[in-house]
């Protein structure tokens, strides 16, 4: 069996909490042979800032490239707010984006049935639902130069932040939306806002070109991004897969997070282009929810997204498909079975905590699998 390489950077707030159910099911998976991983564990965020001045160093960057796949918790809290930008908590995250190349962020919303009650909306909308956000991770407005404050000496200073976009940046995330569209049920809308932005209308004409060109048998749709963050909230059961740019897929997917009935639940994947030699991809897995310092600590946390991202971790980075839905079986039982963080609890009912919720998922696993 091929032993694969694991990255675990579990990071600021409740990272480290939720990393440590991963780590319970990394050994039930090693202990059972289902996989062969070996793990290593580096610091992000806040606390590589404390320990080194630096949001992610060097030699953890390198240990980055040089892992199968990187399994990431969350960065930033209130005591970091005043460290200098350049090196604040988030800019770990977006140095390991940009330079593995990871512009394919994949986030799927899939309300379990479980959870419906939990979603503000009502049942009927969210009921049964299965979409993802596909968003471009390493260009758009995030990245573009310049970006710059400046003091214009009059009482006043001037921001600047660049949206931009190359044709080959939204065709290949393109290529990818459509690809995922064609495994699922072959729908794919397209949001931007080609009314006020230049990067929109480019946006817009690269893929429809790249329809046009390769796949014509997938449903195209173009929604404004506006219009389409109403839609998501109005009837989500619409879509398939949206392929949308790095800010708008940042708030997108925040709204689509809420549909499943927390941020807790919801994992992603972040994906490089394939190599030419060896056909792998650069991969990064983490929750889409943040380092939520209010709990942290606490061992509160919902560990549904982190666990999620692992699974995600299995089948595209590693091909382990059956193992990565042994576990989102497992994942989805134990919520029919009334298990509750406190986040996705009723009011008035009882919640258990982050490890609480880990060590049902390993019982169920191992109830499955016997
Ligand atoms: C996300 C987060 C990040 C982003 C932050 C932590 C930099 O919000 O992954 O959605 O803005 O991309
Ligand atoms: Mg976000």
């Amino acid at each position: 069996m091929a032993t694969h390489k694991l990255l675990l950077l579990p990071g600021d707030g409740i990272g480290p909490e939720v990393m440590a159910e991963v780590k319970k099911l990394i050994a039930f998976l090693n202990a059972r042979r289902l996989g062969s991983f070996e793990i290593e564990e580096g610091l992000v965020g806040g606390c590589c800032y404390d320990a080194h001045k630096v949001a992610i160093t060097d030699a953890t960057m390198a240990k980055a490239h040089a892992a199968d796949a990187v399994i990431f918790g969350a960065v930033g809290g209130p005591q970091w707010d005043r460290v200098p930008y350049e090196v604040r908590p988030e800019a770990g995250l977006l140095r390991l984006r940009k330079e593995l190349g990871l512009f394919a962020n994949i986030r799927p919303a899939i309300c379990y049935p479980a959870l419906v009650e939990s979603s503000s909306l009502k049942r009927e909308v969210v009921d049964g639902l299965d979409i993802i956000i596909l968003r471009e991770l390493t260009g758009g407005v995030y990245f573009g130069e310049p970006k710059t404050i400046t003091d214009l000496g009059n009482g006043q200073k001037r921001a600047i932040d660049t949206q931009v976009y190359d044709t080959y940046e939204i065709e290949r995330i393109a290529r990818v939306a459509f690809d995922l569209a064609r495994r699922r049920r072959n729908k794919l809308t397209s949001m931007e806002k080609r009314n006020v932005m230049k990067s929109g209308v480019l946006w817009n004409e690269v893929v429809t070109q790249v329809h046009a060109r390769e796949y014509k048998d997938v449903q195209l749709e173009h929604q404004l991004a506006d219009s389409g963050g109403m839609n998501l909230v109005k009837w989500p059961k619409q879509f398939d897969v949206i392929v949308t740019d790095n800010l708008f897929g940042d708030m997108l997917s925040d709204i689509a997070a809420m549909l499943t009935g927390s941020l807790g639940m919801l994992p992603s994947a972040s994906l490089g282009a394939e190599d030419d030699q060896t056909g792998k991809r650069k991969a990064l897995y983490e929750p889409v929810h943040g380092s939520a310092p209010d709990i942290a600590g606490k061992g509160l946390a919902n560990p549904i997204a982190m666990i999620g991202s692992l699974a995600m971790c299995l089948r595209y980075s590693f091909g382990l498909g059956e193992a990565a839905d042994a576990l989102e079986k497992a994942v989805a039982n134990v919520l029919a079975s009334g298990l509750r963080t406190k986040d996705i609890a009723a009011p008035g009912t009882n919640a258990i905590g982050t490890a609480g919720m880990g060590d049902a998922v390993v019982s169920e696993l191992r109830r499955a699998l016997k």
